[in-house]
């Protein structure tokens, strides 16, 4: 018996991967965390399959369901949003699962700030204006920062900054942002990305606080930074028509001359 972790993107239900769908069509128990998980993905679950909505139980609760699959001897699929590895609660539950010596597998899945990112059109990495993203949230009813991990700590970087779990907060979110990018730096509101209410805002540290509205109240995330702009960057290197690469040498002295996958392949074997 085997409990699987499984990544089920941001909203869309073809956003899930081959892998994860598979697996909940191989699965005769399905715990999904009901808030964001879409109910379409459910439609993977083998017939009779006993599928349970985690969203009204605690730890307990969720652990007493994959001990009672562990003891008649099925397979779990344990479906989180987006991906596993930020802001899903597999750590704890992984946690418990190692004291208990059951065994486990962690399936990726799309993660919002991709599907934000994707709805936006928008490349978050673009040479000479931001090269890291920081994926970060403000403090929470359930949830406080480690000391060190504040707003105005990333925003000294320059980074484009996907900051989730924190619309409720966005006026502090301007206020601890401005000093460091400026009034003017560009600023997108992605609420459920990927999901047929898709909306998208955009506007400047200065005036996004204007341009929301009470529509947008969860499942948002926030992007600042110079990237969102679109343009004043540079372009990449790697496809410059005069850059010497491996793929592409520019000259009988290049390094790569005569290179092809081919003998590389053979020089690996
Ligand atoms: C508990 S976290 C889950 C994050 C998830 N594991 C991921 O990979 O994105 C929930 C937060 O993620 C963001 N989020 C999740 N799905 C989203 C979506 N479809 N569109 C915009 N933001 C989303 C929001 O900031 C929301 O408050």
């Amino acid at each position: 018996m085997t409990v699987h972790f499984i990544g089920a993107g941001p909203g869309a239900p073809d956003l899930l991967t081959l892998r994860g769908r598979d697996l909940i069509a191989a699965c005769p128990v399905c715990l999904y965390a009901g808030s964001l998980v879409p109910e379409a993905v459910l439609d993977h679950c083998p017939p009779g399959a006993r599928i349970v909505n985690t969203a009204p139980m605690d730890l307990h609760a969720i652990m007493d369901e994959i001990r009672a699959a562990h003891d008649a001897g099925h397979d779990v699929a344990r479906l989180h949003s987006g991906d596993l590895s930020v802001w899903s609660a597999m750590g704890e539950q992984i946690r418990r699962l190692r004291a208990l010596d059951i065994p486990f597998t962690v399936t990726p899945g799309v993660p919002s700030f991709s599907a934000a990112a994707a709805a936006l059109g928008a490349e978050l990495t673009l040479p000479g204006l931001a090269q890291s993203v920081v994926l970060t949230r403000t403090p929470g009813r359930a949830s406080s920062m480690p000391r060190g991990e504040t707003l105005a700590n990333f925003a000294a970087t320059g980074a484009t900054l996907a900051i989730h779990l924190s619309i409720q907060n966005l006026r502090s979110v301007v206020a601890d942002l401005t000093p460091a990018y400026g009034a003017d730096c560009p600023v997108a509101i992605v609420f459920r990305a990927s999901w047929p209410d898709e909306r998208i805002l955009r506007g400047t540290l200065a005036d996004i606080e204007s341009r929301l509205d009470d529509g947008i109240t969860r499942t948002a995330l926030i992007l600042v930074g110079p990237a969102l702009a679109g343009e004043g960057f540079d372009e990449s290197r790697l496809y410059a028509a005069d850059y010497d690469r491996r793929y592409r040498p520019q000259s009988a002295e290049s390094p790569w001359a005569g290179w092809t996958p081919e003998s590389e392949r053979a020089d690996d074997g």
